[in-house]
Order: structure tokens, then C-alpha cells, then sequence
């Protein structure tokens, strides 16, 4: 039977964006998106859509006129007519029992593929025309969850839906780009599901060159996935243990990344150094692997996985302490002003951003910390202070010390330091960018000696200097 109806289960931050360019590209199909979450599904229907990428909105108006996409709280009947399904649901860092911060936690995944063999009984209970299915897991997953579950899918007497690893590769901020314009689509399929195969390869082809489209079986899809995250991850850890040296040698770890880089089996992306990595995938990702590593019983496998997030962990600790000792060995009391807070620039997005670990450690410190970031709200910005605090056991913080600024002169007024966190454009200082932070302004609104320690790279430290700041920028 030719394709023509698609259904997501996760209209989060990878189902929306994917189904849409997905129905944007197939005009041809009718894709809906499934959502037990009733206010992100009004948010897809409103003009504020809960996930803000660049082309998203344009993507989404050009759907709404074709009327081939649609959001629905409805996890029944679409799911009973699709004839593809893509789970999308999400699959966090365990918090809890085995294999917690480890493992990830595939609970609401497997609820959600309970609940499609709930509907395909339910449809063959009613007589109605039982069809071939595939499922397909787009979820970051460990490595032989397609096989359980098919196998719990067969447990439950549905023997028409195949399952397929098609996993996600897209990067918050380029979310719409990456899915026009992939690098690779994985497509996994295992021999007895090679009908799946030819779907998603027919699906993808309508806007993808063959020669992306990849095939491999299940289990290695599902690793790519892990082992992708895993190596861009080691990269960053890599050159910030560099960046360490740098600062100890006299060195410039930008001209050692820019060099090294230049040899084209390195390449040159990925080499920023930075206060660590965030965001919602990397540590995650990177501890699925060593766990997944130690459970079939590769511990120095494992342990070097794990590697990468300590040194990451470390990273920030070491730029920590590197603020402290600068001033003076002790920050209690004093106004610390940090720009910048989500995990990276251009996204409001904060999961697991390594400015939290900075806030709490500073808090620890008995600083007093003014954030300004241009997209993070308040509150978003103190529930991951929180999980911070929680993560790393810090006691006796008191969050009076911790304060969110509407403007980046706001945050430094009275201030002794400012540390850049995110390298949002803003903070580089660039003469002629009216948005650009004034440096020379802060200054003069600052306790003396004003520091400015840059934890992205993105400033001129001279030119600070030149102002009068003691600036520090990492791996200088
Ligand atoms: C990452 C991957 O890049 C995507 O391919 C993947 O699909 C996604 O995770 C996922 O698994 O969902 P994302 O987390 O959106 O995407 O962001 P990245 O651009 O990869 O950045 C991750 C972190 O590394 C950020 O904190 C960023 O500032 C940091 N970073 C990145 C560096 O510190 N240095 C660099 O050179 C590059």
C-alpha cells in the first residue's frame, strides 16, 4: 500500500520540527502529531510555537495553507491510521534507582509503544482493516531497544508493525537546516523488516540525495546515534584539556585548534574551547555509553567514556577556581555579573547548561551572582541553579545571592567581575554593533579592579585591557 499517512508520537522539540519539515517536503501526506501534553499542543496551533528555530515559523505557515499537518491530543485514532509512526517521546537521564545519571530512561517510550499495540488490538477487536505498520524509534535510545520493542509489540499479539531506528541529528538553533539539509539520514532496519527499509528510504527520497541515505541494522543505527554525541563531546573535552595547557605553557589554544584543525582528518569544527559543554544531550549521551559499555563488562571502555564528561565537569570547576584565585582568593560578598546563561547562543534553552555549575559553585563561594542572558527567563534559570546545587551536594546556598538582570548594565553596575558564560554576539563588544555590549560603559559602572573573565572566547582580551580590566580568556 503507498504511503500517505504519517503520526509522531512527542510533539517536543524533536517530533515538531522533524514532522513538519517532513510535511513541508511530502505535501502528498497528511502528518499529525500526537501529544498527551494539551498546552504544547495549543502551542503548535498558536502563533507562539513552543520551540523557537530559525525558518520553524515559515516552515509551519506554508503546512497550515497546504493543511497537510496537524497537532492533536488525540493518541488514538492517528496512531489506528498511520501506516508510519515515529516515536519521538523523551528519553532523559535516568533520575532514580538502577542506573541512575546513567542510564537513559526509556519508560515513557516503552508506555508509548505499549499504547500503539493497545490500538492496533483495539482496531482488530472492532473488525477494522488491520495494515502494515512501521515504527519508528527516532528517540536517542540504548543500543537494542528496536528489538525490545518488536519484542513487546509481538508479546501483545501485533505481528504487522515493524520497527526501524531512524535516529536524530539535528542541533538546536539549526534544527530546520540540519533536517532540509542533512548529512546523513540512518535508517536501521533488521532483515526481517525490509519492507521498512524501502519506506523510509522512498519517504526521505523526496527531498535527500540517495547517496545520504544510509542503511545499516538496527543496533548500529541506535549506536551512531550515541557514538556521534560521544565523539563531538571527546573533541570539545579534548581541546579544553589543551586550553588547560595553553594557560600553564604561554600558549594560545585558538592558534593550536586553528593549526591542528587545518590537517582535514581533524577538521576544524568542534575545537572551541569553552567553560564545557551543555545541553541536553552530551553528558547524557556520553554516560549512555559508558553504561551500556559496562554492562557488557568493558569497564575500561566504559571508564574512558566517562572520561569526557569528568573532564568536562572539570573544566568548569578549573575556570571556577581560576575566577577565585584572581580575585584575590575569595569572591564572599563580592557582585559577580554573569552574561550569559543557555547552553550555547541563539536558544533560551538551559538543560544541563554550564553556566548553572558556574552560578552554584560561585554561590557556594558566598558570591553574589547577577545573570543577564538575551532569552533565558527567570525561572528557567533558577530551577537548572537548582539542579546544580543538587547534582554536585552543595550546601548552605542561598539564592537571595542570586539575582536575574533585564540588561547586561543592569548585571555589571557595582560589579568586580564579569564572567562571559554564553557566546551570545552581543557579548563580543564590536565597535560599531549598537546591540554590542560597551565594555568602556561597564567599566566605568564597576568596583575596581574590574575582572572579565571570557569562558567562550569571545571578546578581545587586549582591548580590555586597554579599558583598564584584569581580563582572563580561557586557554590564553
Ligand atoms: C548536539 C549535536 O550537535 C546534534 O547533532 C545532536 O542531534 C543533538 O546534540 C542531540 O542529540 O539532540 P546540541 O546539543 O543542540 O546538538 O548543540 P551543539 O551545537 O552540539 O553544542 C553542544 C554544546 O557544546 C554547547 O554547550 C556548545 O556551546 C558546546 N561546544 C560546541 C563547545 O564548547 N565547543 C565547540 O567547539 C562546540
Amino acid at each position: 500500500m503507498a504511503l500517505s499517512r504519517i503520526a509522531c508520537v512527542g510533539a517536543g522539540y524533536v517530533g515538531g520540527p522533524s514532522c513538519s519539515v517532513i510535511a513541508l517536503k511530502c505535501p502528498h501526506l497528511h502528518v499529525t502529531v500526537c501529544d498527551i501534553n494539551a498546552d504544547v499542543i495549543d502551542a503548535w496551533q498558536s502563533d507562539t510555537l513552543p520551540v523557537h528555530e530559525p525558518g520553524l515559523q515559515e516552515v509551519i505557515e506554508q503546512t497550515r495553507k497546504h493543511g497537510n499537518l496537524t497537532f492533536t491530543t488525540d493518541v488514538h485514532a492517528p496512531l489506528a491510521r498511520a501506516q508510519v509512526i515515529y516515536m519521538c517521546v523523551d528519553t532523559p537521564p535516568k533520575a532514580y534507582g538502577t542506573g541512575k545519571e546513567l542510564a537513559a530512561d526509556t519508560c515513557n517510550l516503552e508506555r508509548a509503544v505499549r499504547n500503539v499495540a493497545h490500538v492496533e488490538n483495539e482496531c482488530r477487536k472492532q473488525g477494522e482493516n488491520i495494515t502494515p505498520k512501521v515504527l519508528v524509534i527516532k528517540s536517542t535510545v540504548p543500543v537494542g531497544t528496536c528489538h525490545i520493542m518488536r519484542d513487546i509489540l509481538r508479546q501483545q499479539g501485533v505481528h504487522n508493525i515493524a520497527v526501524a531506528s531512524n535516529p536524530e541529528f539535528l542541533a538546536e538553533g539549526t534544527a530546520i537546516s540540519d533536517m532540509l539539509d542533512p548529512s546523513r539520514v540512518v535508517i536501521g532496519t533488521d532483515p526481517e523488516d525490509q519492507h521498512a527499509r524501502i519506506l523510509l528510504s522512498t519517504l526521505y527520497s523526496n527531498w535527500i540525495d540517495a547517496g545520504r541515505i544510509v542503511h545499516v541494522d538496527t543496533k548500529s543505527s541506535e549506536l551512531c546515534k550515541l557514538v556521534s554525541n560521544a565523539l563531538l563531546a571527546q573533541r570539545i573535552s579534548s581541546i579544553n584539556c589543551v586550553a588547560a595547557l595553553c594557560e600553564s605553557v604561554g600558549a594560545d589554544v585558538a592558534q593550536v585548534s586553528r593549526t591542528a584543525g587545518m590537517d582535514p582528518r581533524i577538521g576544524s569544527k568542534f575545537l572551541n574551547a569553552s567553560i564545557g559543554f551543555g545541553g541536553s544531550c552530551f553528558r547524557k549521551d556520553v554516560m549512555s555509553l559508558a553504561n551500556i559499555s559496562m554492562q557488557n563488562n568493558l569497564r575500561t571502555e566504559s571508564e574512558y567514556w566517562r572520561s569526557i564528561v569528568l573532564i568536562n565537569e572539570h573544566s568548569k570547576r578549573r575556570f571556577v577556581n581560576r575566577v577565585v584565585q584572581a580575585m584575590f582568593g575569595n569572591v564572599r560578598g563580592k557582585r559577580i555579573a554573569l552574561f550569559g546563561f543557555a547552553f550555547k547562543k541563539d536558544t533560551g534553552d538551559v538543560r544541563d547548561t554550564a553556566s548553572a555549575d558556574i552560578v552554584s559553585w560561585l554561590l557556594e563561594e558566598r558570591a553574589i551572582v547577577g545573570v543577564y542572558d538575551p532569552q533565558v527567563q527567570e525561572e528557567d534559570m533558577r530551577s537548572e541553579v537548582r539542579k546544580s546545587v543538587e547534582r554536585n551536594s552543595i550546601d548552605l546556598i542561598d539564592q537571595k545571592n542570586l539575582h536575574h538582570h533585564e540588561t547586561s548594565h543592569d548585571a555589571a553596575r557595582g560589579a568586580h567581575a564579569i564572567i562571559i558564560g554564553t557566546e551570545w554576539d552581543e557579548f563580543r563588544g564590536r565597535a560599531g554593533h549598537e546591540h554590542d555590549v560597551n565594555y568602556g560603559q561597564l567599566y566605568s559602572t564597576m568596583s575596581k579592579p574590574a575582572f572579565l573573565f571570557d569562558g567562550r572566547r569571545v571578546v578581545n582580551a587586549q582591548e580590555l585591557r586597554d579599558i583598564g580590566f584584569v581580563a582572563y580568556v580561557i586557554g590564553q
